[in-house]
This record gives C-alpha cells, sequence and structure tokens, in this order.
C-alpha cells in the first residue's frame, strides 16, 4: 500500500521501454514519419514511380439519378500519388479538350457521380505564356477533377505591353470569380507550375492562408527561404478580405510575395504550408531563366506596414475589357493600368548601379 505508482518497480520498466521503442522510432524515421502515421493516411512518395494523371479517371461518369447523388467521399478512390509530367511534346487545345469530356465551357467542372464538397476557383494571372498555358490546362483538368472538386479556371490576361503586375490581376481575378459564385477557396496559381501529386489538395485551410508550392523542382524541392509565398496559394475569400487582398503597387519587379506574406501577419494570421513531400511542382521555363529569378527576388525595404490598409482590395482600379468563355477556362481580360512614374534616383542609389 505504500508503494506509489511511480514507484513501482514494473511500472519504471514499462516507461524505459517505451520510451526506448519511442525514440527508436524517432531515429529510423524521423519525427515526421511519425507524426505522418497519425495524422494521415500512409501516402505513396516514391517519385521514381509516376502514373498517369488521367489514370482511372474514367471510372468518374455520370450518376444514374442525380436527385439521389451521394457527397464524394472525403478522400478520393482513385488517388495514385506521384504522377508523370513531360513536356516533350505540346499536346492540342483539342486533345485536352477531348481527354476531358466533363469540363465545360468556361473551363467549369462539377464531378458527374457525386456531390463535390469544396469549389475551388483557381486563378492564373497570364500573358503570353500561351504554351505553358496549354501544358497546364492539359495537367491541370485532370488533376482537380482526381480530387473531386467542382471548379472553375479563370485566367486573368492583362492586355497592353505594360510592365506586368501578377498581384494586381489576382486582385482582379478575385473580384471577377466571387461575382460568379461563393468560392469556399481561391486558388492562386502561377502559369508555369505543375503539381507532381495528386494528394495536394486544392482545397482551403480553414484557419490560414496555405502556401502550397513549398518544394519546386528548380528550387532543389526547398523553400528558398523561410516567409516564401510565391507560386501557388490557397486562401479562402475571408482570409482573403482579412488582408486587404494582395498589393496593387509591385510592377514588373518581383518582391510582392514578402508584401503578402507580411500582410498576412499583420491580420493576425499565419501562413501553413502543404508538407514538402507533396507540395512538389515542376517549374517549366520560358526561354530564359530570366522569369524565374523574378520569383525570388526579395525587396530590400518593405513599407507593408503602412500601406497595406490603404493598397489592395479597396483601392483596386481596372477596366473590364472582355470576359470570354473557352472550352477549357474563363479568359478574362483586363486594363490595370500603368505604374506611376518612378522618383529620380537619389544619389546613393545610382552610385550603386
Ligand atoms: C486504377 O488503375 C490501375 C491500373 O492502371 C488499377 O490497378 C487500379 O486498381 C485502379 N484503381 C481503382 C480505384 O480502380
Ligand atoms: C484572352 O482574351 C484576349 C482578348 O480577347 C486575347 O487577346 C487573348 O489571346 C486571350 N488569351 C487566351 C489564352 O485565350
Amino acid at each position: 500500500m505504500s508503494f506509489s505508482r511511480v514507484e513501482n518497480p514494473c511500472f519504471l520498466l514499462f516507461l524505459v521501454i517505451f520510451q526506448a521503442i519511442f525514440i527508436l522510432i524517432l531515429y529510423r524515421g524521423g519525427a515526421s514519419s511519425v507524426f505522418r502515421g497519425f495524422l494521415d493516411v500512409p501516402q505513396p512518395l516514391d517519385y521514381s514511380k509516376t502514373e498517369d494523371v488521367y489514370t482511372n479517371l474514367s471510372l468518374f461518369i455520370h450518376a444514374p439519378d442525380k436527385e439521389t447523388m451521394p457527397y464524394c467521399t472525403p478522400q478520393s478512390p482513385i488517388f495514385v500519388g506521384p504522377l508523370t509530367i513531360t513536356f516533350n511534346t505540346l499536346p492540342s487545345e483539342r486533345t485536352i479538350i477531348s481527354k476531358n469530356p466533363y469540363v465545360q465551357l468556361g473551363g467549369l467542372y462539377s464531378p458527374p457521380h457525386c456531390l463535390a464538397r469544396y469549389k475551388t476557383a483557381v486563378i492564373i494571372p497570364h500573358r503570353n505564356r500561351e504554351k505553358q498555358l496549354r501544358h497546364l490546362l492539359y495537367y491541370l483538368h485532370p488533376f482537380l477533377q482526381r480530387q473531386q472538386l467542382h471548379y472553375r479556371i479563370y485566367l486573368i490576361h492583362q492586355a497592353r505591353n505594360g510592365p506586368f503586375n501578377q498581384a494586381k490581376l489576382l486582385n482582379v481575378g478575385v473580384h471577377e470569380a466571387m461575382k460568379d459564385d461563393d468560392w469556399d477557396c481561391l486558388l492562386l496559381h502561377n502559369v508555369n507550375l505543375i503539381p507532381e501529386n495528386d494528394y495536394n489538395l486544392y482545397v482551403c485551410d480553414e484557419y490560414y492562408p496555405k502556401h502550397m508550392s513549398s518544394a519546386i523542382d528548380k528550387l532543389q524541392y526547398s523553400l528558398p527561404y523561410w516567409s516564401f509565398f510565391g507560386g501557388v496559394s490557397a486562401l479562402t475569400p475571408e482570409h482573403y478580405m482579412k488582408m486587404n487582398g494582395f498589393p496593387n503597387t509591385y510592377w514588373d519587379r518581383g518582391g510582392e510575395h514578402d508584401d503578402i506574406a507580411e500582410r498576412i501577419r499583420l491580420a493576425g494570421m499565419k501562413i501553413v504550408r502543404t508538407p514538402l513531400h507533396l507540395g512538389r511542382y515542376r517549374m517549366m521555363n520560358h526561354g530564359q531563366i530570366s522569369g524565374f529569378a523574378e520569383t525570388v527576388k526579395r525587396p530590400a525595404v518593405l513599407h507593408t506596414r503602412t500601406t497595406w490598409k490603404d493598397d489592395g482590395m479597396n483601392s483596386l482600379e481596372f477596366k473590364l475589357l472582355a470576359k470570354k468563355l473557352h472550352p477549357l477556362y474563363t479568359n478574362i481580360t483586363v486594363d490595370i493600368g500603368d505604374p506611376p512614374m518612378l522618383p529620380p534616383l537619389s544619389k546613393t542609389q545610382e552610385s550603386n548601379i
């Protein structure tokens, strides 16, 4: 009776053995494998064995009765994990259309066999990247269908030849997409990135903005720096409005992603990230490597703290020139104006050139 539990030798022995086993597991597989085991279903991660993105997609056929159609299973029955991606041949538009018979005009899709649990708007800023776009559409349509999503692909086309403004185009895309439907998730997508694993879900995190392209091949499949938010991200409309959207004022110079990361923080949120083994992407180059450097260029000084409440969705101005429904996407053409005249360089800046 005088023994307390901790003093019981059997109990102590049990504790020591238990700890030894736990340490062994950690040592063998790393902490992430332990937690992955607890949190997720096992995922095939062998990137030397890949499957075609269209594998088993033809199993999704019309339910016999629309009225009694069940909700989609929480996890897709046809996931394969790592996908085969090549850029050797450019698929024709006709090919992509015929391989995706359930995609409707405007790049809209609802699963034919079940009621989708999520509605995702994919928003892609675009100008003069027709080949990359074609590759992306070939892979992205079946990828989204594998995930049993209700989705629509929006292309935001910047008219005229002024400097490109990716972040402002995304603001326009969100503004226009929200007129069409009550989207659960805004999936903001570079045209030159292709997801490599169908377990990388194109749905939003409930609480925080999600950065999805955490492992890009051209960046050695690792994050270039801890606050990196470029490439592909997923925000709910609530997240997006809470941070006043993205800045409208970054023209042609990259760096807007750091402003965006800072906005997320200032709006009281944080970035969640798709784990590196799932958030893998292939990046397409456009001629030279130049556009690529932009992705990871960081501005010297950020003024987000003083600008974010006045620069964003609440100050967005643009001219909608056209909204055309293509068989594979909705093409929204906008005039977003020109950058303000740059102030003349100061003496110190000049001497740095
Ligand atoms: C998908 O296709 C493969 C063959 O490519 C087959 O082995 C597998 O069982 C299929 N999966 C389902 C869920 O039908
Ligand atoms: C989108 O529409 C604009 C204007 O109508 C057009 O110039 C552009 O080529 C279109 N882009 C694509 C990829 O369809």
